[in-house]
């Protein structure tokens, strides 16, 4: 800490550095001061540091040497999924605090390894999991705290993309990421709706995997990042699981980077609770801006449904733009300084990660996986 500041160093300096973490921190200087960069493209570390660092800022493109320096408080690991677990180990065993970005790992395996450092560490981990901060993600889940959707038996965790495949970064590399659009946006979906219906219990599950369209050219045409390349496409297209909880609940995961079916759905979840149910239609990719939240129940006789209205509008408001990137790092940083817990717990994390993990396997032996 310097002048009541948590000073944050970085591993990874690529697309969600800067565009969540280096602006969202960057909205609350009181808190923090961003102090050290590394990326192995030392150009990106440089960038990163010119545009967002606190004078004498310095960069590395080895974490283990970043790691060194005692006056770093905080680490943020923002690299391909595979890095994250040697990465975070890393930084608990330098004794600093780790945020680190979603999916937690790209294997129980490592997902472990991570749990383990971090019980050994005694400091503070958390995942990036950032569309639990989303205004009516947050309103609905008060609502399901508060019972008002009675018991959630079953559930439906959206992630679909017609035709979204990233086309910057490793994200169609399997080898650095593990996976596609499961473990990179399925995991959204499924974080959020685990953490409405407060259950993470899993027994079982089975699942599908499609290699179908990421090696077509006629596919990677209608791309809305531009065409991929379909020769360098490793990793699936669409994946499916059907989750079984201990209690019974079940819950549907879908996702997809290309599939041909209409409603894209990211970052979304349907909740069917024996009091009433619920939907978050919003989401990463969908535009229906006035229907974010729909309740739906039966009331005096008639099945009702319940729309978010729009706030009113005003010309100007000179208050802080509360992203949720903003709101999630607020909320990191202000745990480390309180001592209190994060709101997305590593044990929740890593029940994501191992239902993740099961789908591809189910889908790879085509048998249903018990946990
Ligand atoms: N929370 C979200 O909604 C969200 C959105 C996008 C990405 N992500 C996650 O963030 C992570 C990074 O994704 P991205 O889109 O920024 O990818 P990216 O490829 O744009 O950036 C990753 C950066 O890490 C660097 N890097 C790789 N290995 C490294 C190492 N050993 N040491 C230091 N730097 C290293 C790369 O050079 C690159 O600059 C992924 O795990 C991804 O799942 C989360």
């Amino acid at each position: 800490m310097k002048d009541g500041k948590l000073q944050i160093g970085f591993i990874g300096c690529g697309g969600i550095a800067f565009n969540k973490h280096f602006p969202s921190l960057q909205a609350l200087p009181d808190l923090c001061d961003m102090v050290a960069f590394c990326d192995i493209v030392e150009e990106r570390a440089v960038k990163a540091a010119k545009e967002y660092g606190a004078p004498g800022a310095k960069t590395y493109t080895d974490y283990n040497e970043m790691l060194k320096d005692d006056s770093i408080d905080v680490v943020h690991v923002l690299t391909p999924n595979v890095v994250h677990a040697p990465a975070t180990v890393a930084a608990f065993e330098a004794g600093k605090h780790v945020l680190c970005e979603k999916p937690m790992a790209h294997s129980t395996e490592a997902a472990n390894q991570m749990l383990a450092a971090w019980k050994k560490s005694g400091k503070k981990f958390t995942i990036g999991y950032q569309n639990r901060f989303r205004p009516e993600v947050e309103a609905l889940h008060k609502a399901c705290e508060a019972g008002e959707l009675g018991e959630i038996y079953f559930a439906k965790a959206h992630a679909v993309r017609r035709r979204a495949v990233p086309t910057w970064g490793v994200f169609p590399n399997k080898a650095l990421q593990g996976g596609g659009p499961l473990i990179d946006i399925g995991t959204h979906a499924l974080d959020m709706t685990l953490w409405m219906m407060d259950n993470y219990k899993p027994v079982s599950v089975s699942g599908s995997v499609f290699y179908k369209l990421g090696h077509l050219e006629e596919a990677a045409e209608s791309n809305i990042f531009g065409p991929w390349d379909p020769k360098t496409y490793e990793v699936e297209d669409s994946a499916f699981g059907f989750i079984k909880m201990e209690n019974g609940a079940t819950i549907y995961l879908e996702s997809s980077w290309a599939l041909n079916m209409l409603g894209a759905k990211e970052a979304a979840t349907t909740l069917c609770g024996t009091k009433a149910g619920a939907e978050i239609r919003s989401g990463m990719s969908v535009k229906d801006k006035e229907d974010k939240l729909v309740y739906n129940r039966g009331v005096h006789g008639k099945l009702m449904e319940e729309h978010c209205s729009p706030g009113s509008a005003v010309a100007y408001f000179s208050g802080p733009k509360l992203t949720d990137g903003v709101k999630e790092a607020m909320q990191w940083l202000n745990a480390i300084k309180n001592d209190t817990e994060p709101l997305v717990k590593p044990e929740q994390a890593f029940v994501v990660t191992q239902i993740l993990e099961g789908i591809y396997k189910a889908a790879e032996t085509g048998k249903e996986v018990f946990f």
